[in-house]
């Protein structure tokens, strides 16, 4: 299984999701690595801090450019790889979505996110023409928490389908853990501060499980 995150936008949460869902696999006995290609090495400092510290380390390599050939080569190693792609529609962005089982990109419930809509919506018909296997989805993060905002985060998720990406069902929520958490190398699920981002985690995991069946 080679999950991708990616997406046109800075910010959205892909290097938070790749860490949490990281760490989810590992605790349930994948063998998972984690594979940076983004140059700002947000990821890879993540799994450095990680490594100094109590917690299992996960492990890590960063690649740039066309990484197509590295995740050829990875995937004989690793049953799981998730990348971490950067914020932009780079070459390593395209060339993973040509390997790539799965790929998830996060929107924020906000305008300038899901402008870039029309830009992944062109991205994923490249792809999926020379990766037809490749399972595509949406999910929407740091959603405010406000019940009465709940229409937002619908509407989010008709704009996603309105261009042919599924959303996920699981959100995130705007929960301080989030960043908090990501500090010391950890994951919302061993911070243990916030039971509710836990329950996102898990959500959002086990629903890609369901769907990805990477076990
Ligand atoms: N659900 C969330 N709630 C609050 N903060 C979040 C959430 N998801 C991510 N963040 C924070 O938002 C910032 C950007 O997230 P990040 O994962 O680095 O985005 P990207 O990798 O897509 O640029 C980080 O500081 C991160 O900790
Ligand atoms: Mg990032």
């Amino acid at each position: 299984m080679i999950l991708l995150l990616g997406g046109e936008k800075g910010g959205s949460g892909k290097s938070c999701l790749a860490q949490n869902l990281a760490v989810w696999i590992q605790a349930r006995g994948g063998d998972v690595l984690l594979l940076d290609a983004d140059p700002q090495g947000t990821t890879a400092d993540w799994a450095a801090e990680r490594a100094e510290g109590n917690l299992p380390p996960i492990p890590v390599v960063q690649a740039h450019g066309n990484i197509r050939q590295t995740l050829l080569d990875l995937r004989n190693r690793y049953r799981q790889i998730v990348v971490d792609a950067g914020g932009a529609d780079s070459e390593a962005l395209r060339s993973a979505m040509t390997v790539a089982t799965h790929m998830l990109i996060p929107f924020r419930p906000k305008r300038r996110d899901l402008k870039t809509l029309p830009n992944v919506e062109n991205l994923a018909r490249l792809a999926l023409a020379v990766n037809p296997e490749l399972t595509i989805r949406a999910v929407i993060t740091q959603c405010p928490a406000l019940p009465s905002q709940v229409q937002r985060i619908l509407d989010a998720k008709d704009a996603c389908k309105s261009f042919g990406i599924e959303a996920l069902n699981a959100i995130t929520t705007a929960r301080n853990v989030y960043d908090d958490a990501d500090e010391n190398g950890c994951s919302v699920l061993e911070s243990g501060a916030d039971p509710r981002a836990i329950e996102e985690i898990e959500a959002l995991a086990t629903e890609l499980w369901r769907d990805f069946r990477w076990a």
